[in-house]
């Protein structure tokens, strides 16, 4: 345990060296050069301060801070002044990782002047790097428009969480070989046009591989196998701070849930107590 500890602090070092600032080629290059990608969702200063420091490679303003940090049940409430509230505030936090923000429902598919006017006004008040957006052949106008005002965009396929009225559940996506095949196409397409690099969220791993390999620009899996060029969660997930959410490719990495909630009830009880605060916490 202590020299797996010790390996990984090591490891983790010579990657911070190679890298003072992740940008979107550095992202390319890593794929190139077989070295997997780092990426988690942030919402706040606090948060990406702590996690950039860590060495993460990308963080991500996923509008998944509508069910995390609103309680929202789906994505879709989240508005682009909000998205560019939790950007900024996260941008201010961090020093070396690229920050990608999402374009939240409502704010790019209806045409491809308002979705470019969107991304815009979250490069210019938040300061993030660049933008995601959910969606393939539908929305590749939008994508062209955004890029040719030189942002950079991250595409996202397979479960697109913005669209789970059409899906009708949180299901696995693509599993049979029609949907298979318009996710290839449109994994090709995000290419093509100029994304540099592709989010594949809840898909069998077999097809998420196969994508990898036919593209150049890395993909970064959430629920889609190891043979991606990238793995990211959400960070409430993996820290065990949502823990009535159990998804099968969720790996916890703390129960924060339950570390918390002792917490907070020792202070509870050192208040009603008397406890706290004792002389040494006092003028
Ligand atoms: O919003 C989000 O957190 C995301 C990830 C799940 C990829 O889009």
């Amino acid at each position: 345990m202590c020299i797996f500890t010790i390996y990984k602090t090591k490891e983790m070092s010579v990657a911070k060296k190679q890298y003072k600032r992740i940008t979107t080629k550095s992202l390319v290059e890593m794929k190139a050069n077989g070295e997997k990608i780092s990426m988690l969702t942030a919402y706040d200063y606090t948060m990406a301060k702590i996690v950039d420091g860590a060495g993460i490679d990308v963080i991500l303003v996923g509008d998944s801070a509508s069910n995390v940090m609103a309680g929202h049940e789906t994505t879709l409430p989240i508005t682009l002044d909000q998205m560019i509230y939790h950007a900024s505030s996260v941008v201010r936090g961090i020093d070396r990782c690229l920050v990608v923000v999402d374009l939240p429902f409502g704010s790019y598919q209806s045409d491809p002047k308002e979705a470019l006017r969107s991304a815009i006004r979250i490069m210019k008040e938040s300061g993030a790097h660049s933008i995601k957006l959910e969606g393939g052949k539908e929305i590749k106008d939008s994508i062209k428009r955004i890029l040719n005002a030189g942002i950079p965009v991250m595409g996202h396929l397979g479960l697109t969480p913005q669209s789970i009225y059409k899906f009708g559940t949180y299901t696995v996506r693509a599993k049979e070989e029609e949907e298979a095949e318009k996710l290839m196409q449109d994994a090709l397409m995000l290419e093509r046009l100029g994304c540099f690099a592709i989010v594949l969220e809840k898909v069998p791993a077999k097809l998420a591989q196969k994508v990898a390999e036919a593209l150049t620009i890395p993909v970064i899996g959430i629920g889609a196998g190891g043979g991606v060029d990238g793995q990211v969660l959400v960070m409430h997930d993996m820290l065990g701070m949502t823990h009535e959410f159990n998804p099968r490719f969720l790996r916890r990495y703390l129960d924060l849930h339950t570390e918390m909630t002792n917490a907070f009830e020792q202070f509870i009880a050192d208040v009603k107590s008397k406890d706290f605060p004792n002389e040494n916490e006092q003028y």
